[in-house]
């Protein structure tokens, strides 16, 4: 199958805008055979798109939430980004493959690859938890970012992601975003997406030269297994083409943030951002590690959760740590 013939159907048929289009003025614009526009066509509704043959007026498509690189292609800023995505059906982990890529091809820029997948059957959570992962309903992307030496930046791309995240959500459906700290992203009181960030040492000098951000966000998810329902929630958009949609522009602002501002040119101003979103500043909580009480009174330059406690005033800079809002 010419890609580029799946391609242009799909063009075509999209500004007809819900008006049937024959076999024969697809061939002719195409230039190609009815039997190409056949194949492209069978081709477009195996990836999902629905679209309606009608009997001697042609094909219609409909609105469709379809998560492939073509569609994610159309709202990228950066066309660079567009050839580093690789998209799954299923997969054990995104984060996974993105270390066995790291370990299998060295080198590579910054932005290296971002690994996609409609379904993830071993998920994982921070603190060796498991993340829920069902198909079609939710998002499961991983970054793997190749900044060099593993510089004291590199440990503040996790809640760079979660800005990176939110702007995302807010640019693609317009919803109001929360993080509490370090990166859970909130909506409307529920959590609705997690980040897990990995380092990949190489194995033979032991740096730590590539990381993996893995980014899982609940879209139209509402069946969760066990008690996740009372924390987890899910954007709850049926927006056509929503997958697609937000993962381009949770590549966008990776980009932009990530790769642009931080790593190109040491600029962390989205920590502002990251404040003005925070949803525990201010607020009493629990350290659940250490079971204290406290009250947050900052977030640092570089992320850390300055907070007052019965034994003083510390900032708390581990990802290792829970807290929960009182
Ligand atoms: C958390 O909330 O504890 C973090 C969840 C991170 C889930 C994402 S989904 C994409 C990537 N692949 C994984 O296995 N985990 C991350």
């Amino acid at each position: 199958m010419r890609r580029s013939t799946k391609t242009e159907v799909l063009r075509i048929l999209r500004s007809a805008g819900g008006e049937p289009v024959s076999g024969e003025v697809l061939a002719s614009e195409i230039g190609v055979s009815r039997n190409s526009i056949w194949k492209a066509v069978t081709a477009l509704k195996d990836e999902g798109y629905e679209i309606e043959g009608r009997q001697k007026r042609g094909y219609v498509l409909s609105e469709s939430d379809v998560l492939s690189a073509d569609e994610i292609k159309r709202y990228l800023n950066n066309p660079h980004c567009s050839s580093k995505i690789i998209i799954y059906d299923t997969v054990d982990s995104t984060n996974n493959a993105a270390k066995r890529y790291a370990a299998e091809n060295s080198g590579g820029d910054v932005f290296d690859r971002v690994f996609i997948a409609k379904e993830q059957t071993a998920g994982k959570g921070r603190l060796g938890r498991s993340f829920y992962s069902p198909l079609g309903s939710g998002l499961y992307i991983s970054f793997l970012l190749r900044p060099g030496i593993m510089t004291e930046s590199a440990v503040m791309l996790t809640t760079a992601a979660s800005v990176a995240v939110c702007e995302a959500i807010a640019a693609a459906i317009g919803e109001k975003t929360e993080i509490k700290w370090v990166n859970d992203v909130y909506c409307r009181g529920k959590k609705i997406c997690g980040i897990l960030t990995e380092a990949v040492s190489d194995i033979e000098s032991g740096s730590v030269e590539s990381v993996v951000i893995g980014i899982g966000v609940n879209i139209s998810t509402t069946d969760f297994p066990d008690d996740l329902g009372k924390v987890a929630g899910s954007l709850d958009s049926t927006d056509a083409d929503i997958r697609s949609r937000l993962a381009a522009e949770i590549i966008n602002q990776i980009d932009k943030i990530v790769c642009g501002e931080i790593l190109e040119h040491g600029d962390y101003g989205y920590i502002k951002k990251y404040k003005e979103r925070s949803m525990v500043l201010g607020k009493d909580i629990r350290i659940v590690n250490t079971d204290e009480s406290a009250h947050v009174i900052d977030i640092d330059e570089r992320g850390g959760l300055v907070v007052e406690t019965e034994s003083g005033i510390r900032t708390i800079s581990t990802g290792e740590i829970s807290i929960r809002l009182k």
